[in-house]
């Protein structure tokens, strides 16, 4: 989603700006631009398309400037053409944006009636226009900024840069985060701490409803009823080295093979590997005096808190409601008193989550949030954080932060189990040894690399693909779709295994694939039925088991084998060859992987 970068420099900042938005592309974008102060006027260069679409017009007509903002753009409000491109500029001022305003429609109405001239699509343009309009009525540009902000509705992050002053930048934040940098004699604005961290890792959030003016000499924040406000500056843990592809093609790939290193040092942040016991570090939530947990989040989070759901029920007999956060923080729901409520999220910054986050606070819920972002908006909001330790995930299509999400989901659900006196210390030891063996079954799984790939070529060809799971397997089926669905392009729906009769098995013909999720458990034998059912009307099953299960299974078209693994911990194994049918489904193709169409990785509107 949209990414911003100021800086307030001591020489030219067109190129490291352009280098702060490089960090950012893994968010999402469809066009780009920078814009610059010189000589007391605004000027800008923007371009439809990818980062070297800009360099290349940057190269051809350079942007000089000590001073400039910078913007990827993800768009909402009209096409991406370099006309809707930000920054959005008027002859004083401009502005770069990320959110939606709610309200600009009767903004610009307001504007225009006025003899404003607006020259985009976007929402964004009406902030860059009521700045000037209120300077143009003798305010400062911190005034006229500031009752811009109190016109706008909506969510935002807003850099400022205003026409005569080389020496400023305005921002503020609602909904979508932005931080403040400290440079030596330079200060820098960014959409995160990772934008920041090639310039300075000396890094301060602003707080909701904050704005703040930045110099070269410091800044002063304000809260959002616009009093001067503290906001404690933190020492970044964010590399500045660009994360590189190891090797690997794709981001994706490398992403996928890192999984059972990366899975093991979230396990070590959870586990004591010299007793098969919790650390005190699972425990940090107080899962004993709760009835009840509600656990949300969007995406392929929502799919891990799905699986958790099970870990829960069957570990710690802890009622589970669980929902998509974009759905919960709309509904009336019954909080209870002193509840609990969980919120997974990679990024930290998922405004649908945040938003969820923040009224289950409001009902007096204690928050407990699962973040592969420590410093993120939802760690900051979240009574307890738990981190997960997947390091930095570029590639839009989660896959090691999903199984790290996984992994501490485990931890806490054998943690609740222990609090809650439901699950013995003998269980917890056999348990979290189960536990411990994912890393290495993960990595036996993705030995099948080159069988995956080989169906993967059948796969692109087809139409629609239904992936069908029972149990802790079924949410496996669903986040197998939604991988294929997002990088390959492919239609793709998962179904519970017992569905299938209820309507989705009407789609069943010679055209369609049905990935059948179904390791040797208590479930096995119901699903294979299931799978009987799709052959018996022509359908394609590929079928994903262990040796045993696919031994027993009858004729199938097509099977991936996966090691023999504990029930319960099938999830986190079995992410491997669903992951890698989607990733060489979509090269098969040959679509943008790690940034697929449409799609950014941090999803900061909702
Ligand atoms: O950063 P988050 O974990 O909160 O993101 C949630 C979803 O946007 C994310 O999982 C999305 O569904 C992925 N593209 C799936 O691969």
């Amino acid at each position: 989603m949209c990414g911003i970068i100021g800086i307030l420099g001591a020489k030219d900042v067109s190129q490291p700006i352009v280098e702060g938005l490089k960090r950012l592309e893994y968010r999402g974008y469809d066009s780009a631009g920078v814009a610059t102060i010189q000589n007391g006027a605004v000027d800008r260069r923007r371009a439809a398309g990818k980062l070297n679409v800009l360099v290349d017009v940057l190269e051809k007509d350079p942007l000089p400037g000590i001073i400039g903002i910078g913007h990827t753009r993800w768009a909402t409000h009209g096409a991406a053409i370099d006309a809707n491109a930000h920054p959005h500029a008027t002859e004083t001022v401009a502005i770069v944006h990320n959110g939606i305003i709610e309200n600009f429609r009767e903004l610009r109405e307001e504007l225009t009636e006025k003899g404003r001239h607006f020259e985009s699509a976007t929402d964004s343009e009406v902030i860059a226009q009521l700045v000037c309009a209120y300077m143009s009525e003798q305010m400062s540009p911190a005034e006229a900024f500031r009752k811009m902000l109190s016109r706008i509705r909506g969510a935002f992050a807003i850099a400022a840069i205003v026409g005569a002053d080389e020496d400023l930048i305005l921002v503020a934040r609602k909904g979508s985060p932005l931080a403040i940098g400290r440079g030596d004699n330079e200060m820098y604005v960014g959409s995160d701490a990772f934008a920041l961290a090639p310039f300075t890792n000396r890094v301060t959030y602003l707080d909701e409803g904050d704005h703040a003016i930045v110099t070269r000499g410091g800044f002063e924040i304000f809260n959002e009823a616009g009093e001067p406000a503290t906001r404690q500056e933190i020492v970044s843990s964010v590399g500045d080295a660009l994360v590189d592809k190891d090797g690997h093609r794709h981001f994706m790939a490398k992403e996928i093979y890192e999984q059972p290193e990366v899975i093991g040092h979230t396990l070590s942040r959870y586990v004591d590997p010299t007793t098969g016991a919790l650390h005190e570090a699972a425990h940090a939530f107080d899962f004993k005096s709760i009835d009840r947990l509600i656990i949300s989040a969007c995406g392929t989070a929502y799919y891990a808190g799905l699986i958790a759901k099970y870990w829960f029920e069957a570990w710690a007999k802890l009622a589970v409601e669980i929902d998509i956060a974009s759905e919960l923080r709309y509904r009336d729901i019954p909080y209870a008193e002193n509840g609990g409520a969980l919120f997974i999220s990679q990024s930290g910054e998922t405004a649908d989550t945040l938003a969820a986050l923040r009224e289950a606070k409001s009902q007096g819920q204690r928050i407990a949030a699962v973040v592969n972002v420590p410093e993120s908006s939802i760690a900051r909001d979240a009574d307890v954080v738990f981190p997960t330790a997947a390091g930095p995930e570029i590639g839009v299509a989660s896959t090691k932060a999903f199984t790290c999400q996984l992994t501490t989901l485990a931890c806490l659900a054998i943690a609740a189990g222990r609090q809650r006196g439901v699950l013995s210390e003998e269980a917890e030891g056999r348990v979290i040894s189960a536990l411990m063996e994912t890393p290495r079954l993960l990595a036996q799984a993705l030995q099948q690399e080159d069988k995956i790939e080989k169906i993967s070529g059948d796969l692109a060809n087809a139409r629609d693909i239904l992936y069908i799971g029972r149990g802790v397997n079924f949410p496996v089926a669903l986040e197998g779709a939604l991988k294929l669905k997002e990088i390959s392009y492919i239609h793709a729906e998962g179904y519970a295994a017992g569905e299938l009769k209820h309507g989705p098995i009407a789609l069943i013909d010679e055209q369609v694939p049905v990935v059948v999720v179904a390791p040797s458990d208590r479930h096995y034998e119901k699903t294979i039925s299931n799978m009987h059912e799709i052959i018996a009307r022509g359908g394609r099953p590929l079928l994903i088991s262990d040796a045993e299960g696919i031994k027993n299974a009858g004729e199938v078209w097509a099977a991936i084998e996966a090691p023999t693994v504990d029930p319960m911990m099938a999830p986190i194994v079995y992410a491997a060859p669903i992951q890698l049918l989607a990733y060489f489904t979509a090269t098969t193709k040959g679509t943008d992987v790690d940034q697929p169409r449409n799609l950014a990785k941090s999803v900061t509107v909702e």
